[in-house]
């Protein structure tokens, strides 16, 4: 492997941590990075040298539509090699096995899979830091080994029998997920709320929103913004709003929220324009 395109999506950090130990991996070992946010990325201008590498959080057993919608946009493989890495709370059904047959119809060389167990950030109260911290050193140990093991040619893409057959289910869900009517209804059915009393109308929040999903309604610098109905539920409002007013439907409504990284390395990697 000579080089690497890493198209990357973070809500919350967990996932840019390990997009962060797998580059430095790589570079120590040769092999050149580019890193590209997913969310900023113009799809006509998606361009693979040598291989490519996805990287994003599992939702709902799959992932966010929008990185789905990013993944059918990506150009056809032509014989290059990809690989995943994602990161979970416990358990994604049937994305590893999706994933690689729509690579392998785009003409892509399915060359490795790792899902990595890292805090989850939907959790009501964050786990304590002790217990955090202890999820995510070895989160990011498996980040290293695997960029290593890539970068030496000795990694699988599996599907053993539980992926090939017994995750029918989850393949289906995982399929669901990318569809629009179940889009559609999400965006319905699970939404966020700004709480006016606590809203400091910073704005923070508007950009921040990787799919420019909260807006000022009237443009006036002093309005609580309004959050439309293509919310993806990636959490990264939630997570980094100075006042924690922005909750999930009852849930968390104030409070600590989780996040791996700081606001000025989310800021850093994801900002809110075209890249
Ligand atoms: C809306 C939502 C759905 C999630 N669904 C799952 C899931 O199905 N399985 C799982 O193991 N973790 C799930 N998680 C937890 C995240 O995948 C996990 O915390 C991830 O590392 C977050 O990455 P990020 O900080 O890069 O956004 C979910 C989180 C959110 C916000």
């Amino acid at each position: 492997m000579k080089a690497v395109d890493l198209y990357h999506f973070s809500g919350t950090g967990n996932t840019l941590l390990i997009v962060q130990s797998m580059a430095r991996t790589f570079l120590d070992r040769g092999v050149a990075v580019r890193l590209h946010p997913i969310e900023t990325t113009d799809s006509f201008r998606i361009a693979i040298s040598d291989t490519l590498g996805l990287a994003f959080p599992v939702a709902v057993q799959s992932t966010y539509p929008f990185v789905w919608r990013f993944i059918n946009a990506l150009p056809k493989g032509e014989g290059k090699p990809a690989f995943l890495v994602d990161t979970l709370a416990g358990y994604s059904g049937g994305i590893v096995r999706p994933l690689r047959d729509l690579l392998l119809r785009k003409g892509y060389v399915p060359l490795g899979e790792k899902e990595i167990i890292m805090p989850n950030n939907l959790s009501k109260t964050p786990a304590s830091e002790t217990a955090n911290a202890s999820i995510i050193r070895k989160g990011m140990d498996q980040a290293i080994a695997f960029a290593a093991a890539l970068a030496t040619n000795r990694t699988e893409w599996k599907t053993g029998f539980l992926t090939e057959y017994g995750m029918l289910f989850m393949y289906l869900l995982a399929i669901g997920m990318m569809s629009k009517p179940v889009q559609h209804l999400l965006s319905k059915a699970v939404f966020l709320n700004i709480d006016a009393k606590r809203c400091a109308r910073c704005h923070l929040c508007v950009s921040l929103c990787p799919v420019g999903n909260i807006r000022l309604p009237d443009g006036k610098r002093d309005s609580v913004p309004k959050i439309g109905n293509t919310c993806q539920l990636c959490m990264r409002c939630v997570a980094y709003c100075p006042s924690s007013a922005i909750h999930f439907g009852r849930w968390n409504r104030g409070g600590e929220r989780y996040h791996a990284v700081s606001l000025s390395e989310i800021q850093r990697y994801y900002r809110n324009d075209i890249e």
